[in-house]
Order: C-alpha cells, then sequence, then structure tokens
C-alpha cells in the first residue's frame, strides 16, 4: 500500500515515523560506537551492522530533511508569528541538518579507513545530535506546526500530499 492509498496519512504521521526510525537507528548507532569505544575493535560483523544504519540513514535522511526544510518550515514561516525576517528556530534546525551531514561523513570516513576510535566517536556523536534534534523537532517545532495548520486544512493536505508523493516516489514504506 502507498503512503497515498492511506486516508488516515497526513503530513505529521509520515514526519512522525521517519522520527521514530531515526530513533531507532540512533539508539543502535550509540550502543555500537560505545561497545567498539570500549575495547577498539572493529570486526566484520560491526562493520555490517554499521552499514545498514548508514544505509537506512542515507535512504530516509535526505527525504525527511526535504520534507521540513522545503515543505513544513515555509509552511510554518508563512504564519504569525514566524513570518517576521527575524531569526528563526527553524534556521538553527536547517543548521543542524548540515551538522549531521558533516557528522555522517566523519562516520563514514572513519569506517572506509577502518579505525576504530574515529567511528566510535563519530557515531556517538551523530547518535547524540540525532536525538536532541528531534527532540526539539517533537517537543517545540511539532505542536506549533500541528496547532497553526489544524485550522488550514487546505495548506496540511498540500503538504502531506507532497511529503507522500516524495516517499512513494523512494519506495519507502515510511
Ligand atoms: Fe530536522
Ligand atoms: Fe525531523
Amino acid at each position: 500500500m502507498t503512503i497515498e492509498a492511506s486516508r488516515s496519512t497526513t503530513a505529521f504521521t509520515i514526519l512522525d515515523a521517519a522520527h521514530q526510525v531515526l530513533r531507532e537507528q540512533s539508539t543502535r548507532l550509540d550502543t555500537l560506537g560505545r561497545v567498539i569505544a570500549q575495547d577498539g575493535q572493529l570486526s566484520d560483523a560491526r562493520l555490517a551492522r554499521l552499514c545498514r544504519i548508514v544505509a537506512t540513514f542515507d535512504t530516509l535522511v535526505p527525504i525527511h530533511t526535504a520534507d521540513e526544510e522545503e515543505v513544513l518550515f515555509p509552511a510554518v514561516l508563512s504564519h504569525e508569528p514566524f513570518a517576521t525576517g527575524d531569526t528563526t528556530p527553524m534556521e538553527l534546525l536547517a543548521h543542524e541538518h548540515g551538522y549531521h551531514e558533516r557528522l555522517m561523513l566523519a562516520l563514514k570516513h572513519g569506517i572506509a579507513r577502518g579505525d576504530p576510535a574515529d567511528v566510535a566517536q563519530a557515531a556517538m556523536q551523530l547518535a547524540y545530535q540525532t536525538r536532541e534534534h528531534i527532540d526539539k523537532e517533537d517537543g517545540l517545532l511539532f505542536p506549533f506546526a500541528r496547532a497553526i495548520l489544524a485550522d488550514d486544512s487546505e495548506t496540511l493536505d498540500a503538504l502531506t500530499a507532497t511529503m507522500a508523493a516524495r516517499h512513494d516516489a523512494a519506495g519507502l514504506p515510511y
């Protein structure tokens, strides 16, 4: 079943599902990073687990980031009190997206070099930063966005359609 075929889907169920996957993957990444930091071993089994986590991030994060930066954030910015032209929480969140990209690159470089210390450090940092970021979105931005879009079903439907089409095109089940 495609996302579009599900009537109960809204932009927020799509965003929430992505957050749930990223939280789960961050927990796995953090656990793995701690184990590698403890004994300094980067076995083939651990590398395989790391690659599955990296592949999940690489598949979902660009799509989720586009859902936020290109779809949700502009919709929130079109409403008061965020339509001020001043620095907004969305700029901070978008800046953090760039930081996560650099941490993922550091993790990949560590994997490519087979460097346990660098892998452990990047894995724990990326996991921590991802969870902190999602906490901010779930705790602050999304409740506000839900509230303002609750009175604007036309916009919410448009956001949902854009996100659902993007996820369906990528073959993502969430
Ligand atoms: Fe985000
Ligand atoms: Fe997010």
